[in-house]
């Protein structure tokens, strides 16, 4: 077994989101040159380039912020959502040209839609508790929120709840379920994430990586590649 090396400023640790996006990210970063995990990850969790200058953790999607808040990882990549979800204090310096969704307010097509505000302690079912949270108190509604890890759609079917806050694509899994859309609550795509340590302690490798990701985003967006996004805030936003 490989042991975990100390760190050393010219390596970098990336922490991936298992699925579509870390799919997304490794396409992404193939075709901006930059080195990619050698071998097929099956179960193996940490995966390095072949030249050694990237290692690559394979993590649950939710779990990318708090690898890269700890230092464990020094770069990440993850949804807007699962970012501010977290709470997770990292800087953000990129917006990434994929997984493109947004979080809404969602209901059964039948409820009448009135003002949030007259809705007396609505019952809500998510997997974003603390974004729900912010949503309901900013608009002064008491809002009952009720946690659940998937298909919150359910929620409003079986009783559990008068509404239901989740990310929609294309909408078909609420238009199935008999549920509309009645407010967009955020707008979300890929983000690129850093360590604030390590964007300062490594500058040198960090820079490397976001300037060859930036150069080729902005080529692809000046040849006309639909859908591509440069986020305008520095590595200071975050
Ligand atoms: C996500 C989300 C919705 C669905 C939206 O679920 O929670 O259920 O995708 O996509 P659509 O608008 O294109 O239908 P996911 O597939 O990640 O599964 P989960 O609900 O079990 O988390």
């Amino acid at each position: 077994m490989t042991p975990v090396t100390a760190p050393d400023p010219s390596t970098l640790m990336l922490a991936l989101p298992k699925g579509r996006l870390a799919d997304q990210t490794l396409a992404l970063f193939g075709a901006a040159g930059l080195p990619l995990p050698e071998g097929n990850a099956g179960r193996k969790l940490i995966l390095a380039s072949s030249d050694g200058a990237m290692r690559y953790i394979m993590a649950k999607p939710g779990d990318v912020p708090t690898f890269v808040e700890y230092g464990a990882a020094d770069l990440g990549v993850c949804g807007l959502d699962t970012l501010r979800e977290s709470r997770r204090h990292v800087y953000e310096p990129l917006l990434l040209p994929f997984g493109y969704c947004r979080l809404s307010l969602a209901a059964p097509a039948n409820r009448p839609d009135t003002p949030l505000r007259y809705a007396s302690q609505p019952r809500v079912v998510t997997k974003y508790p603390n974004l729900t949270a912010d949503f309901f108190r900013a608009r002064g509604v008491n809002a009952e929120i009720i946690t659940l890890h998937g298909s919150v759609e359910l929620g409003p079917l079986v009783g559990l709840a008068d509404l239901i806050v989740d990310l929609v694509e294309t909408g078909n899994t609420l238009r199935a379920n008999g549920l509309v859309e009645t407010r967009t609550i955020m707008e979300i795509q890929a983000v690129l994430i850093v360590n604030r340590a390590a964007y300062h302690l490594k500058r040198s490798a960090v820079e490397s990586v976001i300037e060859s990701l930036r150069q080729h985003l902005a080529k692809a967006q000046h040849s006309g590649q639909a859908g591509l996004h440069l986020a305008a805030a520095g590595a200071g936003a975050g």
